[in-house]
């Protein structure tokens, strides 16, 4: 057995794992910045990278205490590579290659998107699910919205040997999809993160009013592509337009002040027309993911498809998701939800596939805030 110890701090998240033979969490610990950063309705770097210095070794500490192991029992030491912000990934990886000297352990560079699909892996290993190969895959989070094809590698001699090929086949050409949850929910008080409240406010509204509609988001040239801050723009604009949105938009921030920004505290606070107005909005986001990825199903005949990431919470994406796999013949995978958002057992699990092909790095290792995933 190959128990490796998974380091992720590529954004928010300080995040430690250990995962067997790139298949069995033993443990998964992950320290999130949010309550830091919701002050300012977004990610700032430098509190990110100071707050990585104070958790991590902590955080370390404790997915060995949960796996029962200690530091000398582990087999190979994983980190987040890239891409991500610069100062945020320097300091897992600076712990990483300082274990791994110390420790006389391999260190395994793993770049961020491929933990986001092994995520799916892990999870389809849990549920006795094999996600078969090739697949489209689309990563969908604050930081990425990308299509990928997965293949398995060119076979040399023996399995162990072979890593999976990523195709990058579609990108967005703006924001993420959870950027644009984050911008409107922050342009209509309803504070940071913006997916998790939208996701559940959208529930309750029942569609009989639809105060604005928006259409397909266009992208000229790559029909895979997608877009999302015209949508963005779009919600700003209609606020805007009708002043009857403003007065509960400022109420809501008032109840953000004092710390009230659960969705009981807020759901009294938004009227049926701003229900109305998110359940929009989250339908032009699910839909142009939905259709766009199953486009790239189909033109590339895959059985599977994976969606991962932190908007891969969501719950409406994920039924109609499964709403649309089962009518197509195309299986659809998702991680759990605590798999979704970062965490530190999916590069884990994917340092495990390169420990086994042998792609090790060393001390000269370096943060790349823009890593390719191919
Ligand atoms: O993967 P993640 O934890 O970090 C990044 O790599 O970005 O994703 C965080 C993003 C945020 O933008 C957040 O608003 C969004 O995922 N998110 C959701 C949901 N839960 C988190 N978006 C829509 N619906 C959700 N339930
Ligand atoms: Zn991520």
């Amino acid at each position: 057995m190959t128990r490796i110890l998974g380091i992720e701090s590529s954004c928010d998240e300080t995040a430690a794992a250990v995962v067997a033979d790139g298949r069995e969490i033993l443990s998964s610990v992950v320290a999130s910045q949010i309550e830091i950063h919701r002050k300012y309705g977004g990610v700032v770097p430098e509190l990110a990278s100071r707050e990585h210095l104070r958790q991590i070794v902590p955080v370390v500490r404790e997915a060995l205490a949960q796996a029962g192991m200690k530091l000398g029992e582990v087999d190979a030491i994983g980190v987040t590579e890239g891409p991500g912000l610069v100062g945020a990934l320097l300091v897992g990886i600076t712990y990483a290659k300082t274990l791994a000297a110390a420790l006389g352990k391999p260190l395994v560079p793993v770049n961020h998107l491929a933990g986001h699909v092994h995520a799916v892996f892990l999870e389809a290993y849990k549920a006795g699910r094999a996600a078969n190969l090739p697949a489209v895959c689309l990563i969908v989070s604050g930081g990425h919205t990308v299509l990928y094809e997965v293949k398995a590698g060119e076979a040399n001699g023996q399995d162990a040997g072979r890593l999976l090929r990523y195709r990058k086949i579609g990108q967005t050409r703006d924001d993420a999809a959870g950027e644009a949850y984050d911008k409107v929910a922050k342009l209509l008080g309803l504070g940071y993160p913006g997916g998790p409240i939208l996701d559940r406010l959208a529930a309750v509204s029942s569609g009989a009013s639809r105060p604005v509609k928006f259409g397909p988001t266009k992208t000229r040239g790559n029909p895979l592509d997608f877009s999302f801050s015209g949508l963005k723009t779009a919600v700003l604009y209609h606020v805007r337009e009708h002043a009857e949105y403003s007065g509960e938009i400022r109420t809501r921030e008032q109840a953000l002040e004092r710390g009230e920004r659960k969705f009981e505290n807020l759901l009294p606070l938004c009227s049926p027309q701003t229900l109305a107005l998110v359940r929009e909005f989250q339908n032009a986001v699910v839909r142009d993911l939905l259709e766009r990825t199953m486009m790239a199903a189909e033109e590339l005949a895959v059985g599977s498809v994976l969606v991962s990431g932190g908007v891969a919470a969501n719950s409406q994406l994920r039924a109609t998701f499964e709403e649309r796999g089962k009518s197509s013949g195309i299986e659809v995978f998702f991680p759990s939800r605590a798999l979704s958002t970062d965490n530190a057992a999916m590069i884990a699990a994917a340092a495990f596939e390169r420990f086994r092909a042998g792609v090790f790095g060393d001390a000269s290792l370096n943060a790349d805030p823009s890593l390719a995933l191919a």
